[in-house]
């Protein structure tokens, strides 16, 4: 991978690559745990990454082979009282709520653990790769606290509200297969880390090979089915498609097809 390390984060590494950027999670000595500062971080470089005009997809993973992110860091919140508590799930909120709200497609690439707010992460992701050495889970309940970045929320849409009710509830984690049967996670790859990210990558390849604004477009469509009647979403979809009709790319695209050529995609 051409690395190219655009801005300097004391928790996380980003890196450039082409049309792709990567978010590494680095705090592996805690497991990649989440502390307030992390998810400033995070919420700061995807901003900055939906912002630059040269990156199309984002994969974010975790450092080292044991974690993906093994939740909110537990030594951050053991003595925060009720505010505090409350300004500590924004931060993982308003983290989840500008991965949604981007128009690039962001993929987890979860290897290790992916627990508590880790899972959430995940989950705020707009889809998952695993290994099949990743664990996921809501152990929360073990502490005796709840998920509070997300993770009832976009469990309960993910996988149903009586599979999101027995993770939150027992707090044991699930493997990757099991993930993967549950639809938590969309494929699970076998050979590690290094195999998984060479899977994500290829695939993020792809996307970033498509119309720009149509893929943003895509993806403000299909999150905004979650939250619309089926009526009303149809016409939302017919609105966006019409909205492509507006892009140079849209014309290239179909040329190139009737020309049997590659289309050369601008982003407008
Ligand atoms: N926060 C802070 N530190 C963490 C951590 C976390 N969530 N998870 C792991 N660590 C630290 C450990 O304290 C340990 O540090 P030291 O070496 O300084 O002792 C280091 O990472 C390595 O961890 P372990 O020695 O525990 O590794 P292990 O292989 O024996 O166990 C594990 C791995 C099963 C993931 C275990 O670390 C664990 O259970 N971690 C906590 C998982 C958890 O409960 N996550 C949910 C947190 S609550 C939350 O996320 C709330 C929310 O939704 C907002």
């Amino acid at each position: 991978m051409r690395e190219e390390v655009s801005v300097s984060y004391q928790n996380l590494i980003v890196e450039k690559s082409g049309s792709r950027a990567e978010v590494t999670v680095n705090r592996p000595q805690a497991l990649n745990a989440l502390n307030g500062q992390t998810m400033e971080e995070l919420t700061a470089a995807f901003r900055a990454l939906d912002a630059d005009p040269d990156v199309r997809v984002v994969i974010v993973t975790g450092a080292g082979d044991k974690a993906f992110v093994a939740g909110a860091d537990i030594s951050a919140m053991a003595d925060l009282g009720v505010t505090e508590a409350r300004a500590f799930a924004r931060l993982g909120y308003t983290l989840g709520l500008t991965l949604a709200g981007m128009k690039k497609i962001v993929i987890a690439a979860v290897h290790g653990f992916a627990l508590g707010g880790g899972c959430e992460l995940a989950l705020a992701c707009d889809f998952i790769y695993a290994s099949d050495k990743a664990k996921f889970g809501q152990p929360e309940v073990k502490l005796a606290v709840i998920p509070g970045f997300g993770g009832t929320q976009r469990l309960a849409r993910r996988v149903g509200a009586a599979r999101a009710l027995e993770l939150v509830t027992v707090g044991e984690p699930i493997s990757a297969e099991e993930a993967l049967r549950i639809g938590l996670c969309n494929r699970v790859v076998a050979g590690g880390r290094d195999a998984l990210l060479e899977e994500v990558r290829k695939v993020a390849g792809q996307i970033a090979e498509r119309g720009p604004v149509a893929v943003a477009l895509a993806k403000q469509a299909v999150r905004e089915s979650l939250e619309l009647s089926l009526d009303a979403g149809c016409r939302y979809e017919g609105d966006l498609f019409a909205q492509c009709f507006a892009t140079a790319d849209q014309k290239e695209g179909m040329r190139a097809f009737l020309e049997k050529r590659p289309a050369r995609f601008q982003g407008r």
